[in-house]
């Protein structure tokens, strides 16, 4: 884009009278122009007062510089439009005279963005704190403890705000940006997980590395994947080609260098418009012990594959498709089904508890489908053949015939004696060369088709 010096100049007067007391760097101003953010922020009277009493307090001076650079600042959106409450509100704060928030939501956003609220609201994301009743959760409440949850499980996930009576967040449950953060007012999540304030930009949500902030690690470890995958490589290599700053940023027009997760999950195509319901396009889930087909899957799958389509041709998707489809049903059915076949049968033998995590097969279990399974299903989702196989399958395989096999032999003789009957285990007597042919036949038929 070209150099404009006479818009520069103007914006950074203009900055020069918003900080009152600081004058933001030109070359700031001059990559935000480049960027296209920029235009002279419109301040009015109120976000004045507290811009210039926060830069003499030194108070949250970044943030300013931020807002001042944004879209929001451009259009004049100053700090009350999201900041201010009503009376009425259960988050309502006095403040140096204003009636504010501490807390700004989605419900706040949503008064001028109501698509993007509207379908933030109904997807998974929005729903991300409901988990009290989960495995993992007692795992981190109780077998862990809660100051471990509230500055892990609940930075991604979100806590539930509390306030104290004049509107001061309670510590234990804020500071958070989790992704389903239940908010005083009664919405759920927010923006902030994706848009960091109080730049909110729609570049940084299309950079891999904000949804890697929670999309990472040993049990859904999908920004490893991405990185390891040929898209994530030719990101990484034309990064510069892929015009992350556009207005519109629509997949095989804009750019066609590579996919980022904003673009396979949530951006638009030539055909179909952006999405703040991440779910829209995922046919599985793959996070249960078993993994299973979502609600309407061929409409998710059509728009999986929709945006595939921009890039390359339709032999290539589909064959992609089929190869994944049988890993999903190899690790379903020899791995993931039968292992919990194995949990049950030994709860009703009364080998094991009834509390969660006490025996020690539980761990190994948990491992085997939270941790294991997930990476094995969720490197074929995603293209990372090292996730797949060596931290997936190989790992699941490992650990099921040498850990959590004879665990389950050992608290109950016989109870893996049916599943280790099945062909695909068969294989542990000892295979002749035909058996060994007829092994492979049997895997083409039963997931090759
Ligand atoms: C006269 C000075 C003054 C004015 C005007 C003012 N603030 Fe503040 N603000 C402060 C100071 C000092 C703090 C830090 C101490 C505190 O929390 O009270 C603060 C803290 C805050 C915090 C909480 C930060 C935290 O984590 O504790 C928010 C949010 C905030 N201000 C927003 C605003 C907004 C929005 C406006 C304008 C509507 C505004 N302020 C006007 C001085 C001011
Ligand atoms: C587009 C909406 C929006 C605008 C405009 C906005 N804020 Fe905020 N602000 C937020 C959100 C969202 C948070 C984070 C709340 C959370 O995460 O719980 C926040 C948090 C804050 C905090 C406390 C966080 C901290 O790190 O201490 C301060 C202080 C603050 N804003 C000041 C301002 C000031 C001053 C302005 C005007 C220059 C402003 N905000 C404009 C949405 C906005
Ligand atoms: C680094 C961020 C992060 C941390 C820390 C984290 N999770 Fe998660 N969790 C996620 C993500 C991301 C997913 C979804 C993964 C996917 O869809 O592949 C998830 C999935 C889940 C699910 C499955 C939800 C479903 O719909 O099937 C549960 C339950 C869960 N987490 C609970 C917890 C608990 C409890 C803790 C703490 C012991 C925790 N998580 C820690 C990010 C995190
Ligand atoms: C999971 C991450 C994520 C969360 C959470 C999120 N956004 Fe976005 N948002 C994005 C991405 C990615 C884009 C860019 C889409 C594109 O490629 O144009 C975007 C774009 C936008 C835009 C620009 C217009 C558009 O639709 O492209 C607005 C406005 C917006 N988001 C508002 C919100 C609001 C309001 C919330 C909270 C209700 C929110 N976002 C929560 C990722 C997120
Ligand atoms: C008073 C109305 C208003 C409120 C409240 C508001 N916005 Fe905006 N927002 C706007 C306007 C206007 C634009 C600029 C649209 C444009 O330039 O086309 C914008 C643009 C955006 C963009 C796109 C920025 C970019 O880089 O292109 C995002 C993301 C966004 N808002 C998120 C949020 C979030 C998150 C909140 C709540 C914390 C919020 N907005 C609250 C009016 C608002
Ligand atoms: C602050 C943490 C956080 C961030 C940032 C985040 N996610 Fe998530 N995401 C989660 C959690 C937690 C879940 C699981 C929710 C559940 O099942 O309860 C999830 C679930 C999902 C799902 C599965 C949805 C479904 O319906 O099955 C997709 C796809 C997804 N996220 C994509 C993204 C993308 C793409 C981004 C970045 C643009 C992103 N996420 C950013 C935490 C996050
Ligand atoms: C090339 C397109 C593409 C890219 C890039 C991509 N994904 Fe995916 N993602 C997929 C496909 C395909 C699936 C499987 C969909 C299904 O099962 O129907 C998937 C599944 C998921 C799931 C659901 C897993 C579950 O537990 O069910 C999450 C979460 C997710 N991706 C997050 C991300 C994140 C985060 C990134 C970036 C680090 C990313 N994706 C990059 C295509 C992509
Ligand atoms: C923005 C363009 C773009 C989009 C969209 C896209 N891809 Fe790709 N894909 C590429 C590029 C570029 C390569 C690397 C080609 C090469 O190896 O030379 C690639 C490679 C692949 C590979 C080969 C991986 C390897 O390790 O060799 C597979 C499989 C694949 N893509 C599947 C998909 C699927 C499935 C989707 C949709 C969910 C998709 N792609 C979406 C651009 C894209």
């Amino acid at each position: 884009m070209a150099f404009k010096l006479k818009n520069i100049t103007a914006a950074a007067s203009a900055v020069a009278f918003v900080a009152g007391v600081v004058i933001f760097g030109f070359m700031e101003r001059a990559q935000a122009e480049e960027a296209g953010e920029a235009a002279a922020p419109r301040v009015d009277a109120t976000t004045k007062k507290c811009i210039d009493c926060h830069l003499e307090q030194k108070i949250a001076v970044d943030w300013i510089r931020q807002w001042s650079l944004s879209r929001h600042g451009a259009k004049g959106v100053g700090c009350p439009a999201c900041h201010r409450a009503q009376p009425t509100d259960a988050d309502k704060w006095e403040h140096e005279g204003f009636l504010l928030t501490h807390v700004p939501t989605p419900r706040d956003c949503a008064k001028c963005h109501k698509r993007e609220g509207r379908e933030f609201e109904e997807s998974h994301h929005a729903k991300a704190a409901q988990f009290i009743g989960s495995l993992d959760n007692f795992l981190g409440e109780v077998v862990e403890g809660s100051p471990a949850a509230n500055l892990g499980c609940k930075q991604c996930h979100g806590s539930t705000v509390e306030l104290e009576e004049k509107g001061i967040p309670v510590a234990g449950t804020w500071p958070n940006t989790g992704i389903g953060r239940i908010n005083p007012d009664g919405s759920r999540g927010a923006c902030t997980a994706c848009h960091t304030r109080h730049i909110f930009s729609r570049r940084q949500a299309r950079e891999p590395a904000t949804c890697g902030r929670c999309h990472m690690g040993p049990d859904h470890p999908q920004l490893e994947i991405y990185e390891e995958s040929k898209h994530g490589i030719n990101f990484a290599a034309y990064r510069g080609e892929m015009a992350l700053d556009a207005d519109e940023w629509i997949v095989g027009e804009t750019y066609t260098a590579a996919p980022t997760c904003a673009t396979c999950h949530m951006s638009a195509t030539s055909t179909v418009g952006v999405t703040h319901d991440v779910g829209a396009r995922i046919a599985w889930t793959l996070r249960p012990v078993v993994s299973k087909r979502l609600e309407d899957w061929e409409t998710k799958r059509a728009a999986m594959k929709n945006v595939c389509f921009e890039c390359h041709g339709k032999t290539w998707v589909d064959n992609y498709f089929l190869m994944y489809e049988d890993a999903i049903a190899l690790y379903n059915d020899k791995f993931g089904r039968p292992a919990a076949g194995i949990m049950t049968a030994l709860k009703e033998r009364g080998a094991i508890t009834a509390t969660p995590f006490d025996d020690k097969i539980e761990w190994t279990f948990f491992e085997l489908w939270h941790h294991e399974g997930r990476r094995a299903r969720m490197g074929a989702s995603m293209m990372g053949p090292d996730f797949t196989q060596w931290h997936g399958f190989y790992e699941v395989a490992n650990h099921f015939y040498n850990k959590f096999i004879p665990e389950a032999e050992a608290l109950s003789p016989g109870v893996a004696a049916t599943v280790l009957d099945m062909p695909e285990h068969r294989w542990r007597k000892g295979l002749t060369s035909e058996e060994i042919q007829e092994m492979l036949d049997f895997y083409d038929k039963r997931y090759g088709e």
